[in-house]
């Protein structure tokens, strides 16, 4: 599947960064950059930078980093060409289509194989609804349940026939491989039988960020006991139940608009309060509440609610929701439906107007949510009044941050009736114990909260010289410094004298004519670009400042990004060393210098090192070639070492 050059130029123009992580991550502007949370980490603070101007985004936390297409390849895990179409697909740019081959088909790999065998059955299912069957019985049904064809169209709702194997037969015949069909979970093979895993049941696709069918939801129209209500698909390579939200892909920009996420519980809720205009909601469908959807919905609000039938089940699974969300640091209120309600039911009883003022009027902080629900349990108990202010104490201990934490010790004194200073105390020893008790429960999500992986720019990291490299051809490649050298000029009358000559290089050249030949780079991705480089200045060129950004290589376009964000160290680094010019170019001539010279150094030392090693031969001729090598090479090393100090002492 080779997507034309032209094109993937095109899209790599058209796409523009900010829009396209915009539709991920709020940005706000910041000065000639735009800052918002990382989505690839877990932060508090912002430091996701995009820069509009060079294309590029840059998190400053986790070194993240890279053009439009890595944006979309890191946060969607798309292979190269899917990040093309998808971008292809936002700007309207025609890609042309290549059939898959049945050799093709056999090469893509599993994830996109699953993708590719999800969306045909989300097309599948959706053509059940045209069907004889389908109109009987799935339409029916959604229509009882009152839903518009447009809504059903929306969440593309389907239907998967009573037959045994419709779904399986009919992938099977179009070329679809059953260890897709059975990775995904749609189908069932046993033995030498094959089956649909959601035979007869109406299905609720679920969909990534960007819209892209990851699993399935199938509910029974039987009304048997024995039966389950809803079937889902079993975790994959690309569906992972606690990484996803039940209707986030249609639900993101209103929750940006509204900020606040209403957070339901199933599939219909999500579905009923959208046809009635509440568009900021989504269902942890299919398993309790986790972390990483909590994260996922901080990428876009900080306020959620959740929205929970008013039974005993409803409530508890609210409590859970309601630590997680604090411990994230986020703000959670509660509305809990009418008795015999939920969402659903809700919003289908009542017009779109009575349910928005419903879930605004009857929203309540944790606080008085769980004071109000546990003093009925109470009454006037002082042992269980006891055990509700430790539960709720357990909440506020949860709270990261000291101040929201001093409000709710406040509000709570007061709805309770205790002291603050009893309350502070309390809280204060439940921190304690929590962060010294290696064990922590199941709930705490201390426990879920990875630490995110560090890559900031690493002065220690290996290959530090030759990233370095890298970075001033890429940053300042075309840049001219210029030179002094002393020469003997013979003059006529046979006396010779010193002059300074000036001469200017580019970048570029010196650090070419420096290392080309000498010094081969460790780092394979450092060695293509510097090849890459080298080839063009052969040719009297030099490329321009995106052709490494824009790389159809990714690994190439990921390092040149991660360099070209790192410009601003230039004179930073100089500072450490303590030294100060008034221009840039000198700055500039230094810090090349220094850069190649110690590169050399770096090289000349693991020259040095293998050669030690080789003078442990118990070969005496190999000993003495090693010696003589050695020399040489601790002669070079002094050399350059004195010229970097001169660099460096200038
Ligand atoms: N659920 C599930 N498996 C079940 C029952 C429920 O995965 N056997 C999940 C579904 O995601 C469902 C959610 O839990 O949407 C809430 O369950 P429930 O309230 O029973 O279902 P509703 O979505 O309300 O469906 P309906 O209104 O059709 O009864
Ligand atoms: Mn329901």
């Amino acid at each position: 599947m080779m997507i034309p050059k032209d094109i993937v130029d095109n899209i790599f123009e058209t796409a523009r960064i900010e829009e396209v992580v915009g539709d991920f991550v709020t940005l706000k502007k910041k000065g000639a950059n735009m800052l918002g949370v990382c989505p690839f980490h877990d932060e508090k603070t912002p430091s996701f930078t995009v820069s509009p101007a060079k294309g590029i985004y840059k998190c400053f936390g986790c070194g993240k980093g890279g053009n439009s297409v890595n944006f979309v390849m890191e946060l969607e895990q798309f292979s190269y060409p899917e990040a093309l179409k998808f971008l292809a697909k936002k700007y309207h740019i025609d890609v042309p289509e290549i059939e898959l081959t049945a050799e093709q088909l056999e090469k893509a790999n599993t994830k996109e194989s699953l993708y590719v065998v999800s969306n045909f059955a989300n097309e599948f299912f959706q053509k059940q609804l045209k069907t004889n069957e389908g109109l009987a019985i799935a339409i029916s049904y959604f229509q009882e349940r009152g839903m518009t064809d447009e809504i059903i169209q929306k969440f593309q709702l389907g239907y998967n026939p009573e037959s045994w194997d419709a779904l399986t037969k009919e992938a099977l015949k179009s070329g679809y491989k059953k260890e897709y069909l059975e990775q995904s979970g749609l189908s069932i093979f046993k033995e030498d039988k094959s089956f649909d895993r959601f035979r007869g049941r109406v299905m609720f696709p679920i969909h990534s960020l960007s819209g892209r069918v990851l699993g399935f939801g199938g509910r029974t129209l039987k009304t048997e006991k024995k039966i389950a209500k809803y079937v889902n698909s079993p975790e994959s390579d690309i569906y992972h139940k606690s990484k996803i939200l039940y209707g986030i892909y249609f639900a993101k920009s209103a929750i940006v608009k509204e900020d606040c996420c209403y957070l339901v519980e199933g599939y219909t809720d999500v579905i009923s309060m959208y046809q009635s205009g509440v568009e900021n909601v989504v269902a942890s469908s299919g398993t309790a509440l986790s972390v990483e959807q909590i994260k996922l919905i901080s990428r876009y609000t900080k306020n959620i609610h959740i929205l929970f039938d008013g039974d005993a089940a409803g409530i508890k699974a609210s409590f859970r929701g309601i630590d997680l969300i604090l411990a994230e640091g986020m703000n959670v209120k509660v509305v809990l439906f009418p008795d015999g309600e939920d969402p659903d039911s809700y919003a289908k009883k009542v017009s779109s107007d009575k349910l928005k003022n419903f879930i605004h009027n009857e929203a309540k902080d944790f606080l008085s949510f769980k004071t109000q629900l546990l003093q009925k349990e109470t009454k006037n108990d002082p042992t269980k009044k006891a055990a509700l202010i430790k539960e709720i104490v357990g909440s506020i201990a949860i709270i990261p941050d000291h101040i929201t934490r001093a409000v709710f010790i406040k509000d709570c004194s007061k709805t309770l009736q205790i002291s603050e200073a009893i309350l502070t105390q309390e809280v204060a020893r439940v921190k304690r114990q929590e962060s010294s008790s290696g064990q922590v429960n199941e709930y705490t999500p201390k426990q879920a909260i990875k630490a995110p992986s560090q890559k900031k720019v690493d002065f220690n990291k290996s290959n530090y010289q030759e990233w370095e490299i890298i970075r001033f051809l890429l940053c300042y490649g075309d840049k001219e410094i210029v030179f002094f050298e002393e020469v003997e000029e013979v003059s006529e009358a046979g006396n010779n004298k010193t002059i300074v000559k000036e001469y200017t290089l580019f970048v570029a050249q010196f650090i070419l004519e420096e290392i080309s030949g000498e010094i081969q780079f460790d780092h394979s991705v450092y060695a293509d670009i510097l090849t890459e480089y080298m080839s063009f200045i052969n040719n009297d060129e030099l490329p321009s400042p995106n052709h490494f950004v824009q790389h159809s290589n990714p690994t190439i376009s990921q390092v040149a990004t991660d360099v070209m964000s790192n410009r601003y160290e230039l004179s930073e680094n100089w500072k450490k060393h303590g030294i100060y010019t008034d221009t840039e170019d000198v700055h500039l001539r230094l810090a090349v210098e220094t850069a190649v010279y110690s590169l050399k150094v770096k090289k000349i030392e693991q020259l040095i090192k293998s050669a030690q090693d080789e003078m442990k031969s118990p070969d005496l001729e190999t000993q003495n070639q090693a010696l003589e090598k050695m020399s040489k090479l601790l002669l070079l090393k002094k050399m350059i070492s004195e010229k970097l100090g001169r660099t460096v002492l200038r």
